[in-house]
């Protein structure tokens, strides 16, 4: 199986690499800057020039697409809104037209997000897929807006919607929830962390191995990848704080009124994985990820 994964810089796109790496799959790495992995094929790319994604393809010749790269700051996309819809729906479209083009029957998996939903489900429960969705902010329409072309797309694809993501790569370019608490908090700096906006955290790796599982079962349509437990951001710091034996107190807990942030959340947009692990997705629990990512942090 030849995988093209995109934003191979990022936290998840690392992940994917290793994730494909670790069983002998051909694998070939994009993204803007410097290759993370300087033993696998690797071309740089900015996927908003269609010229360079036609090459790219070509070079790859892929039977699967993993798609993650994306603009993924959501405050800085509603601040620029032209340049985030160029980068995450532009770009995915010229994938798959370049796709459609050349290699009609890769598998195309892209990476969403739950915030394509509102966080007003019809009934408080996680939602599930087929839920009505209603972005609240530009990152999210835009990310919906990607997912809609994808639908458009005559060959196999599927859409993993994550939340929350946290982990740890060497070569990370930006923090992640895990990392920002345990720098504030090594730093005897209090954090301040969200009580009302409920999530489903997703380990980087279980995210990694759930988009190898759709693309090794060829799975189609819409799955929630993401991990097992709901939990608000600050229940998930003092997590962080007990397992690396760091002060829960300096977290304080802060809600929507008290803090105004450029792009609006939802409040309420924790996953169902049950269609995931129907085939066969098995995420870790927060605790577990977070004793194993304490050997490494
Ligand atoms: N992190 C989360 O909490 C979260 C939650 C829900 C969904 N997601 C989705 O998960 C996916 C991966 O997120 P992440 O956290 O891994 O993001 P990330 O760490 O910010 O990495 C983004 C990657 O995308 C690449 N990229 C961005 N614009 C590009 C462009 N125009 N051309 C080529 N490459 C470009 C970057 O390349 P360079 O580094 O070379 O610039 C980087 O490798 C995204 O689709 C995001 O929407 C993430």
């Amino acid at each position: 199986m030849r995988v093209l994964i995109t934003g191979a810089r990022g936290l998840v796109g690392y992940h994917v690499a290793e994730a494909f790496a670790n069983v002998g799959s051909y694998i070939h790495l994009t993204s803007r800057g410097k290759s993370p992995f300087p033993d696998f094929p690797y071309t740089p790319v900015d996927l908003t020039d269609r010229e360079a994604v036609a090459m790219l393809i070509a070079e790859a010749r892929p039977d699967v697409v993993i798609h993650s790269a994306a603009m993924t700051m959501v405050d800085a996309c509603q601040e620029q809104p032209a340049q985030c819809w160029m980068q995450n729906v532009t770009a995915t479209r010229y994938l798959l037209e370049v796709l459609t083009e050349r290699f009609p029957k890769a598998h195309f998996v892209f990476v969403s997000t739950d915030f394509v939903y509102d966080g007003f489900p019809a009934e408080r429960r996680p939602y599930i897929e087929g839920d009505y969705e209603a972005p609240l902010s530009v990152y999210g329409a835009s990310k919906l807006a990607a997912e809609a072309w994808v639908r458009t797309y005559p060959g196999p694809w599927a859409i993993a919607r994550t939340a929350l993501v946290y982990g740890y790569t060497p070569t990370l370019q930006r923090d992640n929830i895990l990392l920002r608490v345990l720098a504030r908090l090594r730093a005897g700096k209090d954090i301040q962390l969200f009580v009302d906006q409920i999530r489903t955290p997703t380990w980087a790796q279980d995210l990694a191995e759930g988009l190898k599982l759709l693309a090794e079962k060829r799975a189609q349509g819409i799955f929630h990848l993401a991990g097992s437990d709901i939990e608000t951001p600050y229940g998930f710091g003092q997590k962080v704080a007990r397992i690396w034996g760091l002060p829960e107190e300096m977290i304080q807990p802060i809600t929507e009124k008290d803090f105004r942030s450029p792009a609006p959340r939802p409040l309420y947009s924790p996953l169902s994985i049950e269609k995931a692990q129907a085939l066969g997705y098995q995420p870790h629990s927060i605790d577990q990820a977070l004793r194993i990512l304490r050997e490494a942090l």
